[in-house]
């Protein structure tokens, strides 16, 4: 590609570019001179290590000759502004402060070529004037749920320094993990970090201290500010299992390995309670310079204050009307104790509720309400809501990320309020293995409308896009498809060839899928397909989708089952949710079992409907048993339903009930369940038709996080035996 090409490939667009007449000559006999500080120096060692990595040049050490200056300029004005020049006889790079000064050496990096050239590279002439209209561009990286490397996170750091993202939110602890070591709290790395999966496997990882500080520092030579989040007072189960006189009921939990919201917290009545916060944000204070905490606060049931009696003393002794302001209390007290050391209290949204002190920062996720009722209280704002990368990408493609407004109408009257935005990426379904499909390009848009929204040109950025593929390839990202997922499955039975079809809808023409039928992993040389697979008989099917030797997602594991129903003509008397109907019309009859998530496709959910399937087995026919299983896991609002009946009919028109079975919801167990509905017919029954009826629990109940709202019951097959 031509040079002049490259610096209409800059991303984000920069404020102002104008081409010049000429071209600098970037060869190994030009040098970088910096001012003799330290930051300035080590801007000037950053920008000499990424030009020899990029383009395979060692600059010259030497005093003479044609250079690269990095000056700065108070004359410049804006935070992180810069003015990046290029003539004939030399690059300039000039900010008022290193901040901008370091992303003028980012915004020189990306006019290199991105293939790397044998001989010297021409810059063509330019003047760049830059500053981000939007002073917070961050990115969350959940590592409660799913445990992330130190090697990864560097690596997603090095990318969103590139693309002049300047935050990077890490979310260190949840119910299912807690990953950083407190030294005075032990237990939390020792119990609170590892958790046993329903397979009974162990599962967890945390970060030393060391370990911290080394990515602290590897941010900050990249321009980044860490913001730990330390979830309180839910999403803290983990560190309830390592201290359970944390919570209210005293009593020994596990580091729970299902997800939603559960409903131990930290018990909030007593004052041991508030000591061991303080001690583990003195250890967090002390490994992270940035000006910001982020306590979480979303999500908290208050069950357990409510059965508490130091939490009702507390509320009574501190004249608190209702649990919503005991909370208040809470997140007031902790942003005191942090303001006392000089930090800012950041929360999502949840901490509005009771009352909130207007100097806290409220991260908005659950809609511009929420933000507008933060305007409104005089607090700043990060938008995060539209953003969350864990939604799929045929959901949230690029261009709807590209789309948002990070300043909606809602907000308009409060602009200055509005800090900037914020990625999150909650990782409940994602490992290292498929997390940059989610990461990126989506995130190369947030930093491209943080940056500059109000260039926004999406063909543009598309066409810019082009290029920075190639060097994420280079760099062995492993981003996703545009505007589809990965890849999605379908499943449906043969009848004249007896076999099953899997048909596969991939988001990359060049993704093979590579897939096993022995239990065993597949791998870059598993036998594969593209389009379609077709399999004659039960296996345990494994496929993972590749792009050359690179995995793109851990593999699917597909359980399927033979029986009388598999293929047969099945009829609803109501349609399932939409999100959760993956599979196609014949799902509850096409021989496949769900597996560990309910949002696997194979789990079909019907929300506040009954149901009534029906399957025609088209000639009459033996029924020595039939079965379902329903799946339980109240956190998610997916429930047992109140009664299941199956009944049989030679005609389709007389039907006789053969089975029925209630059920005594306990809607507030947090357990995982998955409930088997099984008919064995004493003697053989002979039917052509099959129906199961389902009646739905209703309502979630009142202390339920859904309440009012109607459950959800999940059901994978009806098995006709
Ligand atoms: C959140 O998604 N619970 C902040």
């Amino acid at each position: 590609m031509s040079a002049t090409t490259l610096a209409q490939n800059l991303i984000p667009q920069p404020q102002r570019l104008e081409h010049r007449e000429g071209a600098f000559r970037l060869d190994s006999s030009v040098r970088i001179v910096a001012p003799n500080d330290l930051r300035s120096r080590e801007i000037a060692d950053f920008l000499r290590g990424a030009i020899r990595d990029d383009s395979g040049i060692a600059l010259a050490e030497g005093r003479n000759g044609r250079a690269i200056e990095l000056r700065l300029d108070p004359k410049i004005m804006g935070e992180e502004a810069y003015r990046l020049t290029v003539t004939k006889d030399r690059i300039a790079l000039a900010a008022s402060n290193h901040r901008g000064l370091f992303w003028a050496a980012q915004t020189l990096r990306q006019l290199l070529p991105v293939e790397r050239s044998v001989g010297p590279i021409s810059i063509p002439a330019m003047r760049i004037e830059d500053a981000p209209q939007f002073s917070y561009r961050g990115h969350m990286l959940d590592v409660g749920r799913h445990f992330m490397p130190v090697e990864f996170v560097k690596k997603q750091i090095d990318l969103l320094s590139y693309y002049k993202l300047n935050t990077f939110h890490w979310h260190l602890t949840d119910d299912q993990g807690w990953r950083i070591e407190i030294k005075k709290y032990p237990k939390l790395a020792e119990v609170g970090a590892w958790r046993t999966e329903a397979d009974g496997s162990r599962y967890g990882g945390f970060y030393t201290q060391d370990q911290i500080r080394d990515v602290v520092e590897y941010a900050r030579l990249r321009n980044i500010m860490v913001i730990p989040e330390i979830e309180m007072p839910g999403h803290a189960s983990a560190a309830l299992a390592s201290y359970p006189e944390l919570s209210c009921r005293k009593q020994p939990i596990d580091v729970p390995n299902v997800w939603g919201v559960i409903k131990d917290v930290y018990c909030v009545g007593d004052e041991f309670t508030f000591e061991f916060i303080e001690n583990v944000l003195d250890e967090v204070i002390a490994l992270f310079p940035a000006a910001y905490v982020h306590i979480g606060g979303d999500e908290v049931p208050k069950d357990r204050w409510r059965e508490s009696a130091s939490s009702q003393k507390r509320m009574r002794d501190e004249n608190l009307k209702d649990e919503h302001e005991l909370q208040s209390y809470f997140v007031k007290r902790v942003q005191r104790y942090l303001a006392g050391k000089g930090k800012t209290l950041i929360g999502w949204d949840e901490i509005l509720e009771g009352g909130a002190d207007s100097s806290a920062i409220v991260e908005v996720w659950r809609g511009d309400a929420e933000g507008a009722k933060a305007l409104a209280n005089g607090n700043k704002i990060i938008s995060a809501g539209p953003f969350y990368l864990d939604s799929p990408l045929n959901a949230l493609t690029l261009e709807k990320v590209y789309a948002t407004e990070i300043v909606p109408a809602a907000y308009a009257s409060h602009r200055e309020q509005v800090l900037g935005a914020e990625a999150p990426l909650w990782t409940e379904r994602v490992t290292t293995a498929n997390a940059e499909t989610l990461l990126y390009p989506r995130l190369i848009a947030l930093a491209e409308i943080t940056w500059n929204a109000d260039k926004r040109d999406y063909p543009d950025f598309l066409q810019r896009l082009q290029a920075h593929y190639r060097r994420l390839t280079q760099w062995q990202v492993g981003y996703g498809p545009e505007n589809r997922n990965v890849v999605d499955f379908r499943f449906a039975w043969n009848p004249s060839a007896q076999n099953w079809r899997v048909q596969a809808e991939r988001g990359f023409s060049d993704l093979q899928l590579r897939y096993t039928t022995d239990g065993s992993e597949p791998s870059s040389a598993s036998p594969g397909f593209t389009d379609s697979l077709t399999l004659s008989q039960v296996v345990p099917l494994k496929i993972a989708p590749f792009r050359g030797a690179r995995a793109y997602a851990s593999p699917r594991e597909f359980t399927m089952v033979s029986h009388k129903a598999v293929g047969k003509s099945i009829q609803y008397s109501s349609q399932p949710n939409a999100n959760y109907r993956l599979a196609g019309e014949q799902v509850l009859a096409d021989g496949l079992l769900g597996g560990g998530s309910f949002a696997d496709g194979m789990w079909t959910g019907w929300q506040g409907e009954n149901l009534r399937a029906t399957i025609d087995l088209k000639a009459s026919t033996p029924v020595n048993a039939i079965s379902a299983r329903f799946l339980q896991q109240s956190g998610s609002w997916i429930l047992l339903p109140k009664a299941v009946r199956y009944s049989v009919s030679s005609d389709g028109k007389r039907w006789k009930r053969v089975y029925a079975r209630s059920f005594d919801v306990d809607a507030g167990s947090e357990q995982r369940l998955v409930e088997d509905v099984a008919f064995h017919a004493d003697k053989p029954l002979t039917a052509r038709y099959v129906r199961m009826e389902v009646d739905q629990y209703g309502s979630l109940p009142a202390g339920h996080n859904g309440a009012g709202h109607p459950a959800y019951f999940f059901v994978d097959e009806i098995v006709v035996k």
